[in-house]
């Protein structure tokens, strides 16, 4: 496929600053007013401001420029509307009204970061030492923005437009309810949430494991307790280790890890679940009555 990752993500928020201390604190680091890096992804958070939340437009990232021709036309076979900005292509879902801009962008390196050594049976790795992750300093770090989770009115339309127009392909699905989709070599990099507005149900962020995910997310708590969601738990669509975490906007953040890899299609065969806890969750506490469906819902679609 064309494309190969996830560029950026564009938040509006109702307040800026007080959802840059959020994003702050989760370990990005702000190289611009409003505007935040991941540690391996470069630049990929901005927040401007917007009377309720929603994505105003999510970056992708693709090869060469003529990746862009080509995803012109595809676009153009679905009717969905393309602008060239410059060296970037810009359209926009019809299900959500979300804008997505496609760049040139290099491929994310392998972290060089050494893994920590961890002691497991018959097998010590360290030894005379303690755990270097039980303290909570230094901070975590996400390596890159590694999926976001849309919310569609038309779920069927958001569906079409990444999977026909921009070549995204599925990895899982739960019925109609949630379609995990990559444009990269992890499990999801966007997933379509059918409901009753348009907003982001949650942007996962990268850690290297589980013990990062504590740690981070007990700093979160710690600094401010309303900002936990559900944690720590481990998916089994995906595979992936999970704690939510919730910004002053009321977009949950997700700090992940050990997500599936497909590395070749043909070895993926993509599973169709039913909605029950299989869908949500294998192991952690319960999640939430409001995850699924969060408690401004109401509001956002009095704002549409
Ligand atoms: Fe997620």
């Amino acid at each position: 496929m064309p494309l190969h990752r996830l560029t950026r993500l564009v938040l509006g928020v109702p307040d800026v600053d007080a959802t840059a201390v959020f994003y702050r604190d989760l370990g990005l680091e702000e190289v611009g007013p409003a505007r935040f890096a991941s540690a391996d992804g470069g630049e990929q958070l901005a927040l401007v401001e917007a009377p309720h939340r929603r994505v105003v437009e999510i970056g992708l990232g693709v090869d060469d420029p003529d990746d862009l021709d080509r995803l012109d036309r595809q676009l153009g076979t679905i009717g969905a509307a393309v602008k060239r900005d410059g060296a970037e292509l810009v359209s926009a879902d019809p299900g959500t009204g979300a804008g997505v801009r496609v760049c040139v962008a290099p491929r994310i390196a392998p972290s060089p970061e050494p893994r920590a050594p961890t002691n497991s049976p018959g097998r010590a790795d360290r030894t005379n030492a303690r755990a270097a992750a039980i303290e909570l300093d230094p901070p975590v770090r996400p390596s890159k923005l590694a999926h976001v989770v849309l919310v569609s009115p038309d779920a069927e339309a958001t569906r079409r437009f990444f999977l026909e127009g921009l070549g995204f392909k599925l990895s899982d699905r739960v019925g109609d309810v949630i379609s995990f989709l990559r444009c990269s070599t992890d499990h999801h990099n966007v997933a379509v949430q059918a409901g009753p507005a348009s907003f982001m149900h949650h942007a996962a962020w990268e850690l290297a494991d589980a013990a990062e995910i504590g740690r981070g997310a007990q700093r979160m708590v710690e600094a401010d307790p309303v900002r936990h969601i559900w944690g720590l738990g481990r998916h089994y669509i995906g595979s992936n280790f999970f704690w939510y975490l919730r910004d002053p906007a009321g977009n949950f953040a997700e700090y992940t890890c050990d997500v599936d890899v497909i590395s070749d299609d043909e070895k993926w065969e993509p599973g169709v679940f039913e909605i029950g806890k299989v869908a949500l969750f294998t192991w952690g506490p319960p999640p939430p009555p409001f995850f699924v469906e969060p408690e401004d819902v109401a509001e956002l679609m009095a704002g549409r």
